[in-house]
């Protein structure tokens, strides 16, 4: 069973050119499927749309065109605060809400009027019992990196996404996150959908790859045969790091 699958998925931006108003296709007929239980490496130039897909599959944003599923379902016809529940975003920046860590971990039970163990999830990810009545902005980065997965956790969902949860991170502490989605993959059977720039990383997580430029999808498969030999040209060149942004 498919977690995720895109289907033909376009969608445009508003941008300014000089007084006018005008709308800026950033994804192309992306049809992709994350089967249940994989972990997805999504790669790309900066600029080429990963965040935004991301965006797509929990509804901060909404396709101009095509559908997406999830275990088989428009997630159009989903209600929206299952839908995040369901599917867990960390975003490219932690995102920090008010209170202290504990609250922030429960806040997703704490709306629905469910009870929530903060510690639990909080142990989890790798962090001491005591920063729980910390307030959040008061933790490191990677500290907050990891609060944000405990949060995103606390639903129980389905499918995390996470936007470079270690772009702000020094190489052990990368190494911890890859170690701690790993661990959550298996423990959890969660589905994931990472992106990330570090080669090493998506090498380490990843069952399957999926490469955008320019918001087409111009590789998708098994992480092993896009490591050993991608499918494209462009796919080599990035792997070389010789691809600029315009993906030339
Ligand atoms: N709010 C917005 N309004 C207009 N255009 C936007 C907006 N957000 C993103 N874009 C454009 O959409 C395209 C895709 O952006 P996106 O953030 O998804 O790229 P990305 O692959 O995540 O890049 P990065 O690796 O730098 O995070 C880019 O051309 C970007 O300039
Ligand atoms: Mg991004």
């Amino acid at each position: 069973m498919n977690a995720i699958e895109l289907s033909h998925v376009s969608t445009a931006k508003p941008v300014l050119l000089g007084d006018s108003l005008t709308e800026l296709e950033v994804m192309r007929d992306v049809s992709l499927s994350v089967p249940e239980g994989e972990i997805l490496a999504l790669i790309g130039p900066s600029g080429s749309g990963k965040s935004t897909l991301l965006r797509m599959i929990n509804r901060m944003e909404d396709p101009t065109s095509g559908r997406i599923f999830l275990f088989g379902s428009d997630i159009a016809n989903l209600d929206v605060k299952e839908l995040r529940r369901r599917v867990g975003m960390v975003s490219q920046t932690p995102a920090l809400l008010p209170g202290d860590v504990a609250d922030n971990i429960a806040y997703g039970p704490n709306l629905r009027g469910e009870p929530c163990n903060p510690g639990d999830y909080l142990e989890h990810v790798g962090l001491e019992r005591e920063l729980l009545r910390r307030p959040a902005s008061a933790l490191s980065v990677g500290q907050q990196q990891r609060m944000c997965i405990a949060r995103a956790l606390a639903n129980h969902p389905d499918v995390l996404l996470l936007d470079e949860p270690t772009s702000a991170l020094d190489r052990t502490a990368s190494r911890n996150i890859v170690e701690l989605i790993l661990r959550l993959n298996e423990k959890l059977g969660l589905t994931v959908i990472i992106v990330t720039h570090v080669m090493e990383h998506a090498q380490a997580l990843a069952t399957r790859v999926a490469m955008l430029v320019g918001g087409s999808l111009i590789e998708q498969g098994p992480a092993v045969d896009f490591f050993e030999s991608p499918a494209t040209e462009t796919g080599r060149k990035f792997l070389r790091g010789e691809l600029a942004e315009d993906g030339r």
